[in-house]
């Protein structure tokens, strides 16, 4: 899939995360250091959104429990949460924030808020 807009880049100035949707996926996109990252809107704990957390040096810090996840790997650096987010391929061109999105990427939501099944 090719590199679909999602924000302008004065939308995400330094340090800062914000939540943005690309269809139905919501994903959070964060800028450290003059970088940008996206990556699920989704905490791997307990669900938390993302992007209202904080960008950190050491990565996006869930503001829920205090995970930090790393920006590239998606990997936590510390507790509670033990699974990666997922990050996303991102580039910054013309003042135009980009991201690609994998096939999948919709199916990736909250597991807690999910309604329940009925099969
Ligand atoms: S929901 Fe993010 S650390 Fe708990």
């Amino acid at each position: 899939m090719d590199y679909q807009r999602v924000a302008r880049s004065g939308q995400v100035p330094d340090g800062v995360v914000r939540r943005f949707f690309v269809g139905e996926v919501e994903i959070a996109v964060a800028r450290w250091a003059g970088r940008v990252y996206a990556m699920s809107n989704y905490c791997t704990h307990l669900d938390c959104l993302l992007s209202s957390g904080h960008a950190t040096e050491d990565g996006l810090l869930c503001s829920c429990h205090g995970s930090v996840f790393d920006y590239h790997s998606g990997e936590p650096i510390t507790p509670p949460a033990t699974r990666p987010i997922r990050t996303y391929p991102v580039r910054e061109t013309d003042g135009q924030i980009l991201v690609r999105l994998p096939p999948d990427a919709a199916e990736d939501r909250p597991r807690r808020r999910r309604p329940e099944s009925t099969a």
